[in-house]
């Protein structure tokens, strides 16, 4: 059987929540892979939340939050930018492929460009395959 990730998207209220939303109500159809977790903002997913979620069994985590000046907490989404990079190597470090990890920025008014940023990251974590449990932890 081929492999099908599940992936968490941790989505900001304001912007990807409502665009996932969006895209739901108009029909717009998306890969059933994705778990939705919805945060007020992204600059309050803890680096710990992905590393969690990954030790708990997702195949992936996302971060998809407002666009950058647009948050509704002034600086929220900066702060999800600068965990970022620390967050990769943290992936690193614990054994995971950094591409199990995305950051991305959708607006309300964007349910495409939400429904893109799944495709694309059901594709990348489908390329990578499960996660090897043995060399994680
Ligand atoms: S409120 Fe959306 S990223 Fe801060």
């Amino acid at each position: 059987m081929d492999f099908e990730p599940k992936f968490i998207a941790f989505c900001c209220n304001w912007c990807s929540y409502a665009a996932a939303d969006l895209a739901a109500t108009t029909r717009m159809q998306y890969p059933h892979n994705v778990r939705i977790i919805r945060v007020m903002c992204s600059g309050m997913v803890h680096p710990e939340y992905i590393v969690d979620a990954l030790n708990q069994g997702a195949d992936g985590v996302m971060v998809i939050g407002c666009h950058l000046g647009e948050c509704h907490y002034l600086d929220g989404n900066y702060k999800a930018l600068d965990r970022s990079t620390m967050i990769t190597s943290l992936l690193e470090d614990f054994g995971y492929d950094r591409e199990r990890f995305a950051l991305t920025w959708v607006s309300s008014a964007e349910p495409d460009k939400f429904v893109r940023a799944i495709i694309e990251m059901t594709d990348t974590i489908r390329k990578l395959g499960p996660v090897s449990r043995s060399q994680a932890a």
